[in-house]
């Protein structure tokens, strides 16, 4: 574990300071760029109040990782860098990311994701976040909430496995814009596009 590692949540949610290794004024630039050619291609959803923003309700459309830039490919590999230690020996992953971006008076509101018995690793990084938060509950115990204070070049990840999450309102200028994903088990994906997810381990097993 890096010594910039903060446990929210014992043995399920953790967060990592990542300093200034990413350009987070070119991904947030990046993220807009990539919004404007994907409302080009997927018309936006008639209710946005699931998701709370269009680059989210169509996040199975894209892989924000994939956008031919060398700031998402550090991205990728800050990720890679942080998050392998806490995998599976044994297995082999793939991810999905997607942004997020709200504006002002957005936000999502409390969902969950995967199963537990899915293995898998959720969560975000902060590219525009600063003084917001973002907190999590389990479905089987509602009234403790735990709370993240984000802030930009945060990397928030944890098991999903039974909570739920939701974030503060957007109350800025500008565009909130965090960068979510999840890391599947090879194993535990069905039925997604062929160019969806990208390998996440340097040695595939
Ligand atoms: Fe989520």
């Amino acid at each position: 574990m890096s010594v910039d590692t903060k446990t929210i949540i014992p043995d399920y949610l953790w967060t990592i300071d990542t300093g200034h290794n990413n350009d987070n004024q070119a991904l947030y630039n990046l993220c807009l760029q990539a919004e404007s050619i994907l409302k080009k291609r997927f018309p936006e959803p008639q209710d946005l109040s699931f998701f709370g923003s269009y680059m989210t309700s169509i996040f199975k459309e894209y892989n924000i990782l994939t956008f031919t830039d060398k700031n998402f490919f550090k991205l990728y590999y800050c990720l890679l860098d942080n998050i392998e230690p806490f995998l599976h020996k044994d297995k082999s992953y793939v991810i999905q990311a997607w942004a997020n971006i709200f504006r002002s008076g957005e936000f999502i509101d409390w969902h969950g994701h995967w199963e537990e018995s899915d293995s898998v690793i959720h969560g975000y990084y902060c590219v525009n976040a600063n003084n917001t938060t973002t907190s999590y509950r389990f479905v089987n115990n509602k009234n403790v909430v735990y709370n993240v204070d984000n802030k930009n070049g945060l990397l928030v990840f944890g098991r999903s496995a039974g909570d739920e999450h939701r974030s503060s309102e957007w109350m800025q200028s500008g565009q909130r814009i965090t960068i979510a994903f999840d890391i599947v088990p090879i194993d535990r994906v069905v039925n997604t596009n062929y160019n969806h997810y990208i390998p996440f381990k340097r040695q595939l097993t």
